[in-house]
């Protein structure tokens, strides 16, 4: 039941919430509260003095307009008030915070292959890529894997293919025509070193980064690309003290200056003999865990003394030169030194992962 007490009430509230508002859509918002046309606290008034006693209607009636009156004026009152404190138009509030400004960054995998080059440029390496669509002879022959050579599987290569000479390249219904798989993606950038020597003269010095490609699926260790980086080095008196030296001395740049290094005898078809590269195992630091598998050494990279047979498809005397050669991944690299479990997340471009990596 309405009666001038309810009146008084609803006054009361209003000047608290004027009190409280210190802004234009503040105010909006206690307008439409107040004197909205719909469910406005001044409409739902009017709507219940109806039911009030015939006798008491005019008197309320008239109490009820007064607030009304009064509320409309006050609000006024405060807009005007508000209007006068905005700055004018085109004004800079410089009280306001600034916008952070986002700056881009290195992507880890670039900073680290930055590290790599780096390293080697001041060992007095050349830096050069070298083409990611690549043929079989570069890829594979001329690295002494022969046409039966299990590395060539269709499991492990994504061939390209390439149209059959003297077949359309399309059929009338536009399909593709019959191709022989003659081109590839690179499997690794090993191919470089055939085309390096190739076409330059011992010495050689070259490490060649880049993206190689696997028919692999995605999981916690692979991704179907991934970088690597190569490195080959030829020369008179090569031998595989300098291979050892050389990558000692990398993998403690790269790493900590005291990080162990390990040299295991391994198999590559273009490397005689072949050696595995470890280091300390970084999470346990030696007593074995379950990333190292109780070994205490993690694989890092492999390399070996150039095979003879390499030196034979590029036209260098076997006898005169020798050198030795090195891949490593840079993913692998990353994993290991920054404790990282899932190759994935390199390729997600999910900020909160890559904003955590030194830039
Ligand atoms: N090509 C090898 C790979 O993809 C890595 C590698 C091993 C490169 C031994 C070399 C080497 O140059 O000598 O896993």
């Amino acid at each position: 039941m309405i009666d001038a007490a309810e009146i008084d009430r609803l006054r009361a509230e209003f000047l608290r919430d004027l009190s409280r508002l210190d802004s234009e859509p503040e105010l909006r918002l206690v307008r439409d509260r107040y004197l909205g046309r719909k469910g406005g606290a001044i409409a739902s008034l009017m709507k219940a003095l109806a039911a009030a006693p015939a006798g008491e209607r005019p008197a309320l009636g008239q109490l009820a307009n007064q607030l009304k009156h009064e509320i409309e004026e006050q609000l006024t009152a405060r807009r005007v008030a508000l209007e006068a404190t905005r700055p004018p138009a085109g004004a800079v509030d410089i009280s306001l915070p600034g916008r952070p400004v986002g700056l881009g960054r290195r992507h880890p995998l670039t900073v680290l292959r930055d590290a790599i080059e780096s390293i080697f440029a001041r060992m007095g390496y050349q830096v050069l890529e070298g083409p990611e669509i690549e043929d079989d002879y570069h890829n594979f022959e001329a690295l002494n894997m022969p046409a039966d050579h299990p590395a060539r599987d269709m499991q492990d290569t994504l061939y390209l293919g390439e149209p059959v000479p003297g077949q359309p390249a399309r059929d009338r219904a536009g399909r593709p025509g019959p191709v022989r798989p003659a081109t590839l993606l690179r499997t690794h950038t090993s191919p470089m070193q055939i085309r390096y020597m190739e076409s330059h003269e011992p010495p050689v010095r070259i490490i060649v980064p880049g993206r190689v490609y696997r028919r692999d699926n995605l999981d916690l260790t692979h991704t179907p690309m991934f970088n690597q980086v190569e490195g080959l080095v030829v020369g008179e008196q090569i031998t595989m003290a300098d291979l050892k030296g050389t990558l000692t001395t990398f993998l403690r740049e790269l790493f900590d200056e005291r990080t162990r290094v390990l040299f295991r005898p391994s198999f590559f078809p273009y490397t005689e003999p072949s050696a595995e590269v470890c280091i300390g195992c970084v999470f346990c630091g030696g007593p074995g865990c379950p990333v190292c598998k109780r070994t205490g050494w993690l694989e890092i990279l492999g390399s070996g003394m150039v095979h003879p047979a390499v030196f034979e498809a590029v036209g260098y005397d076997p006898e005169r030169y020798s050198g030795f050669a090195f891949g490593v991944g840079i993913e692998r690299v990353a994993m290991l030194k920054y404790g990282v479990d899932d190759i994935r997340l390199f390729y997600e471009n999910d900020l909160r992962f890559l904003e955590q990596f030194p830039y």
